[in-house]
């Protein structure tokens, strides 16, 4: 049996994040330069996105570009840029077709600002559409966002537009670039590394984890597939007991 056909589909995650990493490392194994291993990564996002869609989950949040990333080579951190802008256009008439909306998560400020034009011109193109939410979480980081959720906590107290007894969890998470989107119910990393890499840290809270060996641009559909039935073997308790949740 396919992994597709052992999914549940009334058990399904409602949003899915994924760290695509392992680029560099798989064109080192093709003997060649790390752009190579992005361009190729652009199918796995291309399928996955797809697969996402075609299952009917409501996000799928993809961490394409890290605040850390600025400290990369300039050639490399330029090429990444080209590739990303040059995709998503390239891709929008798909998302289009497939009713998938465009959202951002990140310091779209550090980008070069062509960049932040075109991406912008998707974003409106796709903004209509009802079915799955693709979130690029591009110049992100999640101690970035916490920091700025922080700051802008402090600059509405000093106004009086906030007070401490004001500020809960709920609060908090609307200060975040990801409100109004649901936290991860799934996060998936590619290629062995068994960290989390400055992402979306408050919101992987109860979020469950899964690694895999894979290389990102040898992710397929199947890749994700097994990953979402891998999470629907799990119990997720959230700190209460077994039989409370069988309850
Ligand atoms: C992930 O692949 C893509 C980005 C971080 C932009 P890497 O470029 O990190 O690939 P490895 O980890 O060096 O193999
Ligand atoms: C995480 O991958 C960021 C993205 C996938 C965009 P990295 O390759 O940058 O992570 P580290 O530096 O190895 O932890
Ligand atoms: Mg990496």
């Amino acid at each position: 049996m396919t992994y597709k056909q052992q999914i549940n589909t009334d058990k399904l995650p409602s949003h899915v994040a994924i760290i695509m990493d392992g680029n560099g490392r798989w064109a080192q194994q093709h003997g060649k330069e790390r752009i190579y291993g992005h361009q190729h990564g652009v199918q796995a996002v291309h399928d996955v996105t797809e697969a996402a869609a075609e299952l009917g989950l409501g996000y799928l949040t993809l961490y394409a570009f890290s605040t850390e990333n600025w400290n990369r080579p300039q050639p490399e951190i330029d090429a990444l840029m080209v590739l990303l802008v040059q995709t998503i256009e390239n891709e929008t008439p798909t998302l289009n077709k497939n009713n998938v909306r465009l959202l951002t998560i990140g310091n779209l400020e550090r980008l070069p600002e062509q960049t932040k034009i075109r991406l912008q011109r998707c974003i409106d193109a796709t903004s209509k559409n009802t079915g799955l939410s693709l979130v690029l979480a591009i110049s992100y980081s999640a101690r970035w966002e916490i920091t700025k959720a922080m700051t802008d906590i402090a600059k509405m107290a000093s106004y009086g537009g906030v007070k401490p007894e004001d500020i809960d969890e709920e609060f908090v998470a609307r200060q975040l670039s990801t409100r109004n989107i649901p936290d991860p119910d799934l996060l998936i990393r590619t290629s062995g590394e068994l960290r989390i890499s400055n992402f979306l840290l408050w919101q992987i809270a109860y979020t469950e984890l899964y690694f895999t060996d894979i290389y990102w641009p040898d992710f397929t559909k199947e890749e994700f597939y097994k990953a979402i039935v891998s999470y629907q073997h799990r119990q997720r308790r959230f700190g209460k007991t077994n039989e409370q949740q069988q309850q």
